[in-house]
């Protein structure tokens, strides 16, 4: 009995001691108060992503159209990312360059893109949020959604499950059976404009007891008809939408 109790003890000064472990080294990696910032893009960079010449980039900066770019020391043109977003909307509606922006008109429908492998770590996440960078940065409004409970798009996204979302500010807010909040609410803006996450955490577990209940009590949906039901409220401002 003596024996049994202090391995209890043991394992609870072990439990603890690795818990504030853990918090000082998340806290350490991600303070509370860190900012992610997406860094400058020069106008060769800029030039790639609009599809068109760097000599023309430089001609629009140099007549004083479109947005003002920071000068380095040396004369390069610095773009942020959200100058780029207005440098390919000005070309689109001033420059008679339509095509540089490929958002959808009216009466074309929001893609919806799936990542799946049933290989675990076969990089769904890794591609997920590389694709949605890749295409935000070419102008297309991008919303990834986490549905993994374990929420590696939500970690690589600089939030960490369980502590920045504690209140509930995830997909299972939006889809849950009691007083679900409006999709919009859960919609988080990233470091990338034209890049929205929906973050995910452990609680996504508790759907699946959840749905279960519903579903004997009053016939309620599945998850997949759950989400789909709440990306309906916000579909129409994207672009793509992808699902981890
Ligand atoms: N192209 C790559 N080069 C190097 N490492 C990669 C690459 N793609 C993914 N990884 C690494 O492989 C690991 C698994 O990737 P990822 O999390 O994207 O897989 P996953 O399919 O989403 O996994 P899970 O099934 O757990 O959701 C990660 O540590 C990731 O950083
Ligand atoms: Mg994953």
């Amino acid at each position: 009995m003596t024996r049994h109790l202090s391995s209890l003890q043991f394992m609870n000064t072990f439990s603890t001691k690795l818990d504030k472990a853990l918090n000082n080294l998340s806290l350490a990696q991600y303070p509370p108060d860190a900012i992610r910032t997406m860094r400058k893009f020069t106008s060769t960079e800029v030039a790639a992503l609009l599809g068109v010449t760097e000599a023309y980039i430089r001609q629009v900066s140099l007549k004083g159209q479109g947005p003002e770019p920071e000068t380095t020391a040396t004369g390069k043109r610095l773009y942020s990312v959200e100058q780029v977003l207005e440098l390919r909307m000005h070309l689109a509606e001033k420059a008679r360059k339509k095509w540089i922006n490929p958002r959808r008109v009216d009466g074309e429908d929001c893609q919806i893109i799936a990542i799946t492998n049933f290989k675990g770590g076969s990089s769904k996440t890794a591609t997920t949020i590389h694709l949605g960078h890749w295409l935000a940065l070419r102008g297309y409004r991008v919303l990834a959604v986490d549905m993994d409970p374990q929420a590696s798009l939500t970690s690589l996204q600089g939030a960490l499950p369980g502590f920045d979302y504690r209140e509930g500010d995830t997909l299972y807010s939006a889809i849950r059976f009691d007083d679900p909040v409006p999709t919009e609410k859960i919609v988080h803006k990233t470091h990338i404009i034209g890049f929205d996450v929906i973050c995910a955490g452990l609680e996504l577990t508790e759907f699946e007891t959840a749905v279960t209940l519903e579903m004997r009590k009053s016939g309620g949906t599945g998850f997949l008809l759950r989400v789909s039901q709440a990306l309906e409220q916000i579909v129409d401002r994207y672009d793509i939408v992808l699902l981890d």
